[in-house]
Parts: structure tokens; sequence; C-alpha cells
């Protein structure tokens, strides 16, 4: 299939030095809260990029549950491939891209895990059956068939039919520590805008990339 004659042209918006704030968190909470009100298409759904021991790359889409000046935490399995890779080698980005607003936000940070209480408090506001599926699922290992994820599905039902759901001990947070931030708007003619935020020892160092 050739795709060369699929273009876009960006002309939405502009990003100019003058606006930006001295905080890239709070920059990115302005361009967030922009994606809310422009109902860009789950804008919490953040691409996540580990590297593993062979420097192989890969990534996912995982959901952003909360922010702010600590870091940008998503809830997984501490089994799961990311999670290996993760132990191995706490380097990631995070990737958002809002097309509806022709923008594109890149993270780059180092993960560590949140506590046990965190993880516990974010678990018991999911509902019930997020909670229930956190058990059934060794996520990422080879299964045999869908069937015997419902087998054990309806296990687990059953198991905690009574009171509240407790966390796994193979399930919880990580919190991604920014270093770098990049914000990147669209612009016609491929002139789009790019900041990059750099933290340093005085704070954080912002520069305009070349498209
Ligand atoms: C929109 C969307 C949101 C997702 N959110 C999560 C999430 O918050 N946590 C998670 O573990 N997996 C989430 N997933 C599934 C992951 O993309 C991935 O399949 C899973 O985490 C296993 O990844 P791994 O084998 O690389 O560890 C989501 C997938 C999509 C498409």
């Amino acid at each position: 299939m050739d795709l060369s004659a699929l273009r876009e042209e960006y002309t939405k918006h502009g990003l100019q030095e003058a606006e930006l704030h001295d905080s890239p968190i709070r920059q990115f909470e302005h361009w967030f809260e922009q994606a809310l009100q422009a109902e860009a298409g789950t804008p919490n759904a953040m691409i996540l990029a580990t590297v593993a021991e062979d420097g192989q790359p890969s990534q996912r889409t995982v959901l952003l549950k909360y922010f702010d000046e600590q870091g940008f935490v998503f809830f997984t399995n501490y089994g799961s491939r990311k999670a290996r890779e993760m132990a191995g080698n706490p380097k990631v980005s995070l990737l958002f891209f809002w097309n509806e607003l022709e923008r594109q936000a890149i993270i780059s940070g180092r993960v560590e895990k949140v506590s046990t209480a965190e993880s516990t408090r974010y678990f018991l506001s999911r509902p019930h059956g997020s909670q229930l599926g956190a058990w059934v699922s060794e996520q990422s290992s080879p299964i045999s068939s869908r069937s015997m994820l419902l087998a054990k599905f309806e296990e687990m039902k059953q198991k905690f039919r009574k009171g509240e759901v407790p966390l796994p001990s193979f399930w919880g947070g990580y919190r991604v520590k920014p270093h770098r931030f990049e914000f990147w708007q669209g612009r016609p003619n491929r002139l789009h805008d790019r900041f990059q935020y750099e933290k340093t020892a005085d704070g954080w160092q912002v520069e305009r990339l070349a498209p």
C-alpha cells in the first residue's frame, strides 16, 4: 500500500517561547487541559518506551493516572515485559499524540515503583471488574486460550465475593521522574514549533529545536 499521498497541513495553533510556562509540568498541564477540552480521544493514553537488556526497545500504550511535580504515574503488572525491562533499565520515554490539537508531547525520565500504600489507594478506586482482572492476568505470559482467562475470572469472583478485592502483590504503579520534555506543535509547511526543556542544577533550561 502506497501512503505517500496522505498529507496533512497543520494550521490550528502555534507555540511561542513567550507563552511557555517556566515549569514543563505546568506547560504539560496546560496542554492536557486543552486536550480534555478538545475532546481528544483518550487524552491520557501515552506510549511508554522501554529498552531491554540487549538494547532492543519496545513500546506499548498505558494510561496516565495522575501527574504533578513528583512525576507521571501509571499502573501495570509487575511481572509484565515492560516491568522486567524497567527493572533492568529504569530509563523510559513517554509520548502523547493529541491529533485534534496537532500536538505531541514527549517526556524522558527514570521510573520508580510507587509505594504499596499508593498502589492500594489507586487499586481500591478501580471498578470491581478491573480489580478482578488484575488478579486474573499474568500479563505478557503466553496462554493457551481465552476460555482459561474467563475461567480464572470466575474463580477470582468466587474467591473475593465477600469484602474488598485486595491489591495483588504483582500489580502496582510506576512514577516517571522527568528530566526532559519536548512540546511539538504542528505548523504549516512543516515549520513546526518544538521546545525542549532540560533539567539542570539551576532548574529547567528551554531551547527551541529545528522541526
Ligand atoms: C488505550 C490503551 C490503554 C492501556 N492502558 C494500560 C495500562 O494503563 N496499563 C497496562 O498495564 N496496560 C495497558 N494497556 C495494554 C498495554 O498496551 C500492553 O498490552 C500491556 O501492558 C502489556 O505490555 P508489555 O507486554 O509490554 O508489558 C493499554 C492498551 C491500550 C490500547
